[in-house]
């Protein structure tokens, strides 16, 4: 099948893009590969250089003709959407009606979307489910949300499918330090380094970590399935802090103690499943 990725050198796109070239699909990427990307260039795809919001994705897509497309291109980190919203929704909304103006014109069948569960805002209940309130509490949250609407709208009006996906914190290998699951991979770098990781806080933040092979599967299943449905990718488990202590330690050999120093930077919440999967690549 003829594919085209956006954001395909990045950290989740980029083992997206693994798994296509594995299973012989003829894949192109579409990445500007911009200051914060891990640059994950596949030797078996067409890669362009090109930012999802110019003007030249209307020759890519002339050329490639994709059946599918899996949108992961995004300003996909919070803080810098609240610093310069403007340009969060430039690349997170104008980006996706240019990929989805250009489907239009050649014909593609689907789109597969990586939204985030930033959508929902501050939690009521947990887990989420997509059932829960939507309340984006930074321009990031609602730039994903309005990229949402848009992909609907397409389907609406020109019959293009879709899947959404509503990602939870996504963990694994070539993860930098900067995206939603950033603390991951600062907390595994500390560990690699013999240094002893500091939890942050008190203990009881939560959060939902999904490791990134498992999401790269579920693009997968949706190019044949789940037309028109919006779902939330995460473990559905809370996982606190004071939980998980007892069990690094006994995963790493460590003794990880528990900080009441405050930085939000390095709030670290490990199950002992990541841990062991981290270690493992
Ligand atoms: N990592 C997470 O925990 C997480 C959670 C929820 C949602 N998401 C979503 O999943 C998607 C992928 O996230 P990621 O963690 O792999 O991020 P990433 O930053 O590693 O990858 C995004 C890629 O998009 C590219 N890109 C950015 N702006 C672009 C532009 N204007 N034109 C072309 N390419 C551009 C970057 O160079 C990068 O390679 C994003 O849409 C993000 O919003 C990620």
């Amino acid at each position: 099948m003829r594919v085209l990725v956006t954001g395909g050198a990045g950290f989740i796109g980029s083992h997206i893009v693994d798994r296509l070239v594995e299973l012989k699909h003829e894949v192109a990427v579409v990445d500007n590969l911009g200051p914060t990307s891990i640059k994950y260039i596949h030797p078996g795809t067409t890669f362009y250089q090109v930012d999802i919001r110019s003007k030249d994705l209307e020759t890519i897509f002339e050329k490639e003709q994709p059946e599918i497309v899996l949108h992961l291109a995004a300003q996909s980190v919070v803080p810098p959407s609240i610093l310069d919203p403007m340009y969060d929704q430039s690349v997170n909304i104008g980006g996706t009606i240019n990929i989805l103006e250009q489907m239009k014109k050649v014909g593609s069948r689907k789109i597969i979307y990586s939204s985030s569960a930033a959508v929902y805002g501050e939690p009521i209940s947990l887990p989420i489910d997509e059932g829960h309130p939507i309340k984006p509490i930074s321009p990031y949250g609602m730039s994903k949300w309005m990229a949402e609407h848009y992909i609907a709208l397409y389907h609406r009006m020109y019959g293009i499918d879709y899947t959404v996906f509503r990602y939870a914190n996504i963990y694994g290998p070539r993860q930098t330090a900067d995206g939603e699951g950033g603390v991951v991979s600062i907390f595994v770098d500390k560990l690699k380094k013999k240094e002893t990781p500091v939890i942050f806080g008190d203990g009881q933040h939560t959060r939902d970590f999904v490791y990134v092979q498992d999401v790269a599967e579920a693009n997968l299943v949706a190019m044949d399935k789940g037309e028109q449905i919006t779902v939330n990718i995460s473990s559905g488990e809370v996982v606190s802090v004071l939980d998980l202590l007892e069990a690094l330690n006994q995963v790493t050999g460590l003794a990880v103690q528990l900080s009441m120093q405050l930085n939000a930077r390095e709030i670290s919440f490990i199950a002992p499943l990541i841990l062991q999967r981290l270690i493992r690549h």
